[in-house]
């Protein structure tokens, strides 16, 4: 039995898409009634699928694959060419299996080390300042972080560049004309810098810690016995080095979430378990990674609607986070509905779903929660602030979406 997908007539909806953004397929899956429907982006026919049941058949591998599914404007920024994120089957399996190969642990402890000292530094730094822009300085401390993370500590000089080229690649990917450039170019810079270094370690013109990311990328070698080129290796540095500073944006809705529900602070004073809950519903209530993008691999048929090999496919991560059919009240911040939460890898998907070796799923989503809950302790019981006034209105028609104003903290004191 085949059924009509509800279809959105017109030539082209990229630019809706653009000027959407995390209400495109929620506005449309709304006014269709329909979890699925059919559009137009890039000039092409396209599938827009939100929801629990849609997320597990976009995680199929037997039906999806992501090569060629992402515009180039996409891979020219935020992934880098022939990342993992566009690799399929044995290709990605093995190159995943590389990722996840730093994620023990001892090497998780090390980076959690690391961010809580950083934090202290910069909590001393903060205190002597009359204020702050938290996001800008959350994603310098962040970055500190990543590259002594991955083995390459940066010189002091080097941080406010870096931190700019970094996040360009996530500020940037959505951005039509100069500024979709700027990130362009920028992540061309930051690669030129850390082949020298791959290059020159392979040399061994430098010596590198060994239990470190960029050690162990750079002389990993595939089935056959070869090394990655350099080209690849620096690619999968910066999918490392890229996101930490992108939990920046998740820090900033933490502290925005706190100010907007005071009643929050006090739950996370009292209960040993609320913190858990607080950062998963940070991650389901606020915007970050709009929606993923495959491939349809072969035709195949589900619920009825027929998937036409080629066809691109949109999974909404944002909108299946607020799924009224699985949330209750989902436009309610309410962290206590983790407490009873059973765990699913398709209904909660900030940072995709599935599997993180089978599929595509955040290589670093453990990595996340376990930096926004140091974070999350520090803004609650390390440190006190005032918010002066200003505009923290965050627009979901950006992506991605950041309060006005960044958030202003002044009188940054530590708790007594
Ligand atoms: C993939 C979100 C942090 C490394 C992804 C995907 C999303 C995502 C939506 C794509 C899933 C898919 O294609 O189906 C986020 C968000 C983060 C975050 C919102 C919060 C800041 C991190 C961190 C790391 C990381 C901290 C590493 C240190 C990766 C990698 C992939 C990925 C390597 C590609 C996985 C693959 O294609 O198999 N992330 N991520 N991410 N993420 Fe994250």
């Amino acid at each position: 039995l085949e059924n009509q997908m509800p279809r959105e007539e017109g030539i082209d909806h990229s630019i809706s898409l653009l000027k959407e953004g995390y209400h495109f397929i929620l506005n449309r899956s709304r006014k269709f009634q329909s979890n699925i429907f059919e559009t137009r982006i890039l000039g092409k026919k396209a599938i827009c699928m939100i929801g629990e049941e849609a997320a597990a058949v976009f995680y199929d591998p037997a039906k999806f694959q992501r090569q060629g599914a992402a515009p180039n404007r996409i891979v020219q920024t935020l992934f880098g060419k022939n990342s993992v994120q566009t690799l399929d089957d044995d290709d990605h399996k093995q190159r995943k299996e590389m990722i996840m190969s730093v994620m023990t642990p001892e090497q998780l402890d090390s980076l959690m080390e690391m961010t809580k000292l950083q934090w202290e530094q910069s909590l001393d730094k903060w205190s002597q300042m009359d204020n702050i822009v938290f996001y800008e300085e959350v994603k310098e401390l962040l970055c500190k972080v990543a590259f002594k993370w991955v083995g390459y500590p940066l010189h002091e000089n080097d941080v406010k560049k870096m931190t700019k080229e970094l996040a360009s690649m996530f500020e940037t990917p959505a951005a039509i004309g100069p500024s979709h450039w700027i990130g362009r170019t920028y992540r061309n810079l930051a690669e030129k810098k850390i082949q020298e270094l791959i290059q020159n370690m392979r040399e061994h013109k430098v010596k590198f810690p060994i239990n470190t990311v960029l050690h162990q990328f750079a002389f990993h070698k595939d089935k056959e016995g070869n090394l990655l080129d350099v080209e690849t290796v620096t690619v999968e540095v910066l999918n490392m080095l890229r996101p930490i500073v992108a939990i920046s944006i998740y820090i900033n809705f933490s502290l925005l979430a706190l100010h907007q529900f005071p009643k929050q602070k006090e739950k996370l004073k009292a209960f040993k378990d609320y913190p858990k809950m607080f950062v998963q519903e940070v991650r389901r209530y606020y915007p970050f990674f709009p929606f993923v993008a495959a491939k349809v691999k072969q035709d195949f048929t589900w619920n009825g609607y027929q998937f036409k090999e080629g066809t691109l496919t949109l999974l909404d991560l944002y909108g299946t986070n607020h799924d009224p059919n699985k949330w209750e009240k989902p436009g309610e911040f309410y962290p206590e509905r983790f407490a009873q939460w059973q765990g699913s890898p398709f209904s909660f998907i900030p940072q995709g779903g599935g599997d993180y070796y089978l599929g595509h799923r955040c290589a670093g989503e453990q990595i996340t929660i376990e930096l926004m809950k140091i974070s999350l302790d520090f803004l609650v019981n390390r440190m006190e602030y005032e918010l002066p006034e200003q505009n923290l209105n965050f627009n979901l028609d950006d992506i991605p979406s950041i309060p006005e104003s960044k958030i202003i903290l002044e009188k940054i004191v530590r708790s007594r």
